[in-house]
């Protein structure tokens, strides 16, 4: 039919429900909230009641990997196995899955099973793996709800590599899936695909993201923006590998592993044969993409990265044959027949070959991309290269530990893991948590354990932003972080600027003393930092409430345990320090994103929804936590009570606001008759006024029947972040 298009966006006019130009579309800027309210029940068709641990616990495992071992062998038409073996797809697969993510933020990565949403489903880089996970269909149709498809690409991953050969330092389930894309994730700002031009200002690649090009997953493999240089690859390696927390010889031990298994796809060009990625597609594909209309198109017909042919002479098989080609092979710069760089060993090299992937009575050159060129051009990492040559334990160790770190870094700590593969060896990347080897506190250990903490003249400010300091580095993207552990009193969090060393240290110190008199005093029995500075909030908060006029309780679980410096790796701490955090109205200036943004991103990293971040901002601005001791926010004349002041003055029409300079960062708010100033505030205090949403439920707070339920919500709120960490409680 005749389709008119959009004046705006080129797109069609549909007069459908959801239609229609949007907010976000006649005002670009406004604050996103919709990333505080994502995978909710509303899109979930499990339901409340379903606990996935509980399903994967009823799973058989062996029987699945049995399932996944056949599947491996078992050649489909529509997409025939290379060499009979889907192992190297899967690998990559799972690669592919696990490797978006990244430490800056702890977003990305294999653990809710994304791949198969736009845009992941149609990154450039995931060329193909659209008919790996579709092979996989059987065998997810088969377990069902006990078996999530986050689990299972992870899974497939691992079985490849045992049914190659290749012996696996083991598999945790766990992965809960999502049921739509994430929206909080920040890929970048380009406006095309492969395109890089809006995250590199002076060299610097933008401050999270780990793939140099919109829709990669690291690295462009023919080299920096197509140019064959292997020393600048390394460099781009470097930098991409390490922010998914990779060191180098982790990351020499990966693309090795990886490499040594399958092979490239480019037997044609892209731009004359392949089609829409799937998203892009028409309907009767059905979520597939990159249809191919070179000859068979797949098999040996099969056009993915563009680059083509195997790493290895036995591309199906574990073996060590990637370094020694590598190392004892001249490569020398080629095209692809898609027209790709890579490199091709020279004549003189006398090279093996290896089979062509369609037929065994035929064979291919080998081929090196530039990224992997890398391992021997770049010294520090053909220093690596050739002592994993060397000693082939010391790279299949390697190798088995970055594979399992790089598919279970997201996951959390431990006591998520689940199945009866999980490796016994604690890992100092799971930020390990002792096991208690004392007695618990009780309920009157608790109550006797608050009046010395009270005792010790504190005031409610420093009771609680220490608290808020410790559990609020959890991120619900990796699970890393919190208060359990006590690693608030550690390098490197004890010394952030966020966090007020010195007011801390004073905390800490008064904290400690009531932990010794208390656990000299008893015999099996003790009670951890970590505890104590929750408890010492819970403190705080109840003060203020009484000072308020109201008694209440806070609700307090015991349990947590200190962590010790060597159970905490210093460089990977350094990664969950805050940019921003509005709730103590600390933002690094350095930092392109607004204070409000930061806010948002900080409260959904904290798993909170808007209504939560409402109310713990403005109860949190009347305790005094702001980092600095200032008064931005803190809109009452009791500081200290746990009153709904903040809301009340905020929405105060007798107030008027002025920004104080140019950068509209500090605002000024004035009486409005006598010109006086009343209230100072940043741009995530008065956003709360200012955003319509933000300001609907500050109303709530405001009204004048809200006391109790400001009471409530805060507390439960406060509680809801001292326990995100909380995994080892039911
Ligand atoms: C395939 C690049 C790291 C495992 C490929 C392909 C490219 C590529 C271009 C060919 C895709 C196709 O045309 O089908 C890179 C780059 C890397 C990297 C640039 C980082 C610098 C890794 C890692 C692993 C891995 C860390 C796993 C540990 C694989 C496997 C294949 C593959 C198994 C073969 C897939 C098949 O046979 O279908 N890689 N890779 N790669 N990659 Fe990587």
């Amino acid at each position: 039919g005749d389709i008119s298009k959009c004046p705006f966006h080129g797109g069609t006019i549909k007069q459908s429900a959801g239609g229609g130009t949007k907010n976000q579309d006649w005002w670009p800027n406004q604050l996103n909230l919709n990333i505080l309210r994502q995978h909710s029940n509303l899109t979930n068709p499990m339901g409340e009641d379903f606990d996935y641990a509980e399903e994967f616990k009823k799973l058989d495992l062996k029987a699945v990997k049995q399932d996944l071992y056949d599947l491996m062998t078992d050649s489909q038409d529509w997409w025939p196995a290379d060499y009979g073996h889907y192992g190297p797809f899967f690998i990559r697969m799972a690669w592919h899955s696990a490797g978006t993510y990244r430490i800056a933020d702890g977003r990305g990565g294999g653990g809710s099973g994304t791949q198969r949403f736009a845009p992941l489903n149609s990154w450039p880089d995931n060329g193909n793996l659209d008919k790996a996970r579709l092979l996989l269909w059987p065998v997810k149709q088969k377990y069902g709800k006990r078996l999530s498809w986050a689990d299972l690409m992870i899974l497939a991953g691992n079985c490849a590599l045992e049914s190659m050969g290749f012996e696996t330092f083991g598999f945790a389930g766990g992965r809960e899936d999502v049921w739509q894309p994430e929206e909080d994730i920040y890929w970048g700002s380009e406006g095309e695909w492969l395109g890089n031009k809006e995250r590199y200002e002076e060299g610097e690649l933008e401050a999270t993201l780990g793939a140099v090009h919109m829709g990669l997953i690291y690295v462009n493999p023919e080299g920096p923006n197509g140019n064959p240089d292997p020393m600048a690859s390394g460099m781009d390696i470097r930098e991409t590998f390490g922010r998914m927390a990779m060191n180098d010889e982790e990351t020499v031990a990966l693309v090795a592993g990886g490499h040594t298994f399958g092979k490239a796809h480019g037997a044609a060009d892209p731009d004359q044969y392949v089609g829409a990625e799937p998203a892009g597609a028409s309907i009767e594909e059905q979520s597939r993409g990159w249809k191919n209309t070179f000859g068979t198109g797949h098999g040996d017909h099969t056009i993915t990265s563009g680059i083509e042919g195997a790493w290895t002479p036995n591309p199906s098989q574990w073996d060590h044959d990637y370094f020694r080609v590598l190392l004892d092979y001249d490569w020398e710069l080629t095209k692809s027949p898609a027209g790709a760089h890579q490199w091709t060993p020279t004549d003189a090299s006398n090279a093996d070959v290896a089979p062509a992937a369609g037929d065994s009575s035929k064979t291919q050159r080998l081929m090196m991309t530039t990224a992997d060129m890398a391992l021997k051009n770049d010294p520090k990492y053909l220093e690596i290269s050739k002592r994993f040559r060397e000693d082939q334990e010391a790279f299949e160790d390697a190798f088995a530990r970055a594979w399992f770190k790089l598919t279970h870094r997201d996951m959390g700590p431990k006591a998520l893991y689940l199945g009866e593969e999980v490796p016994a060896e604690e890992l100092v990347w799971q930020d390990p948590i002792p096991a208690a080897d004392y007695d618990i506190i009780n309920a009157a250990d608790v109550a006797d354990l608050k009046a010395s903490i009270a005792g010790k003249g504190l005031t409610v400010s420093e009771l609680v932003s220490a608290a808020w300091a410790s559990a609020s580095t959890f991120r619900g993207s990796d699970k890393r972080g919190g208060a359990n552990g006590g690693r608030i009193r550690l390098a490197p969090q004890k010394d952030w600027e966020v966090n007020n060393p010195t007011q801390l240290n004073k905390v800490l110190t008064a904290l400690a003393e009531v932990q010794s008199s208390f656990n000299a005093s008893q015999s099996g029995k003790q009670v951890s930092i970590a505890d104590l500075v929750v408890l010492g909030g819970c403190v705080g908060v109840e003060q203020a409430a009484k000072a308020a006029g109201h008694n209440l309780e806070v609700p307090f679980t015991p349990g947590r345990t200190d962590a010790s410096a060597e159970q905490t790796d210093v460089d990977s701490f350094r990664a969950l320090k805050p940019t921003g955090d509005g709730f103590r109205n600390y933002f690094n200036p350095a930092h392109k994103v607004t204070p409000e943004e930061m806010l948002v991103d900080r409260s959904q990293l904290l798993t909170l929804t808007a209504p939560e971040m409402v109310v713990l901002l403005g109860g949190m601005r009347v305790l005094g936590t702001n980092y600095d001791g200032s008064n931005h926010g803190v809109f009452t004349d009791k500081p200290g009570a746990l009153t709904n002041d903040f809301f009340v003055n905020l929405l105060d029409m007798s107030t008027t606001w002025s920004a104080t300079s140019d950068a509209q960062d500090l605002f000024e708010g004035r009486d409005r008759r006598t010109g006086e100033v009343k209230w100072t505030g940043t741009r995530a205090d008065l956003i709360l006024g200012s955003n319509t949403e933000l300001r609907a439920l500050a109303e709530v707070y405001g009204c004048a029947d809200s006391e109790e339920k400001f009471l409530a919500d805060f507390v439960s709120t406060w509680d809801k972040v001292m326990n995100l960490d909380r995994f080892d409680l039911d």
